[in-house]
């Protein structure tokens, strides 16, 4: 049976998610990518372990992550979970529902109350769970009412199966439109979870960032690292085993010689700070008072030990800053 480390919550710091009661880690692991069946069961264990004992205390889960199938991480995570059931209390675990996920007009990507019920129940049967800690909606869909997918939220919450709910990739304008009807129902809606990192900059000029401090909502950021292109990585062109070396898309097309160039000046940078590159782009991340948690994805135990350490730094000068924000512009 696993024991967790007896100093983990000395290791992590926490911060209040909005204005709820709710407190997440400033660091917390994700399982969109390397939790699914074609992975190494060994590994996600022992990523699990290592970030519970850093007091990573936050999971992000949706219905669709893992391959070789949607849902595969989510069974991967109950797997886990078994080990540690012990913990639950000390976990605060979140799945998601809203793009492709089953065949057929109620699987496919929406926001109606008939997938998102039916989805909730499949992952907390996939996760060996009463209920999750979050519930979010995981993409806007314009298709559906949006008082529909605010009232299936709050209805999950009534059920007893989640006890907050959530948004995800929802812009500053269908954010305040879903949050007058959370507002009505009294949903404890207290998070939203956009993409943000050093190398994608939208929340602050969607005014999103503001928005949510203005409205007491919470932020999980995903992709901190840009999948993995703010870390030692990629400073040498594009490894065999790395993301970008694994996949054909768009993420290789842009490690072109620029990128190169700022992300080497970046890890210069960190180097003065006494950081990693991962570890300064993460704090700079943080350093944003919108900002409640970076989820970090990771393909080994080391990464999540290295990231976690993000937080003993979380400062910046005006100069690293605008230092920073050069490079950015190079
Ligand atoms: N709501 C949404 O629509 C949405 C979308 C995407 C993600 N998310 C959430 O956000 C989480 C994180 O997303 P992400 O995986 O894109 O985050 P990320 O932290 O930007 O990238 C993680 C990847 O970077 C590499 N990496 C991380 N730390 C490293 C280190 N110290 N040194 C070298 N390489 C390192 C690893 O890839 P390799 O080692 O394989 O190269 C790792 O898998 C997801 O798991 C999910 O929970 C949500």
């Amino acid at each position: 049976m696993y024991i967790a480390s007896d100093d983990r919550y000395e290791k992590m710091i926490y911060r209040r998610c909005g204005n709820s009661g709710l407190k997440l880690p400033a660091v917390s692991l994700g399982f969109w990518q390397n939790f699914g069946h074609s992975g190494c069961f060994a590994n996600m264990e022992q990523m699990v372990h290592t970030a519970f004992d850093l007091g990573i205390t936050h999971f992000d889960l949706a219905n669709n992550y893992g391959n070789p199938y949607n849902g595969s991480a989510e069974e991967n995570f109950g797997r886990i979970l078994n080990g540690m059931r012990h913990y639950r209390d000390e976990m605060c675990i979140s799945t998601k529902a809203g793009y492709e996920m089953w065949d057929g007009p109620y699987g496919d990507k929406n926001g109606s109350r008939k997938y998102l019920t039916a989805s909730l129940d499949q992952s907390l049967k996939r996760m060996g769970l009463d209920y999750v800690d979050i519930f979010y909606h995981h993409v806007f869909d314009p298709h559906t009412p949006l008082e529909e997918t605010a009232l299936a939220l709050d209805n999950a919450v009534r059920q007893g199966k989640a006890l907050y709910v959530g948004i995800s990739n929802y812009n500053k304008e269908q954010t305040e439109k879903i949050t007058a009807f959370f507002r009505e129902l009294h949903t404890p809606f207290i998070i939203n979870q956009p993409s943000y990192s050093m190398l994608n900059r939208w929340i602050e000029s969607d005014g999103l960032d503001r928005h949510v401090q203005k409205d007491g909502i919470g932020l999980a950021v995903f992709s901190p690292l840009y999948q993995g292109f703010l870390t030692g990585k990629y400073l040498n062109g594009i490894p065999d085993d790395s993301r970008a070396g694994r996949e054909n898309g768009e993420l290789k097309n842009e490690l072109n010689d620029r990128m190169i160039a700022r992300l080497n000046a970046l890890n210069h940078m960190a180097e003065k700070r006494g950081q990693t590159l991962s570890q300064m782009a993460l704090s700079w991340v943080l350093h944003n008072k919108a900002v409640t948690t970076v989820l970090i994805g990771a393909s080994r135990p080391a990464q999540i030990t290295e990231n976690a350490a993000c937080i003993q730094k979380l400062d910046f000068t005006e100069e690293e800053l605008s230092e920073i924000e050069n490079i950015l512009a190079e």
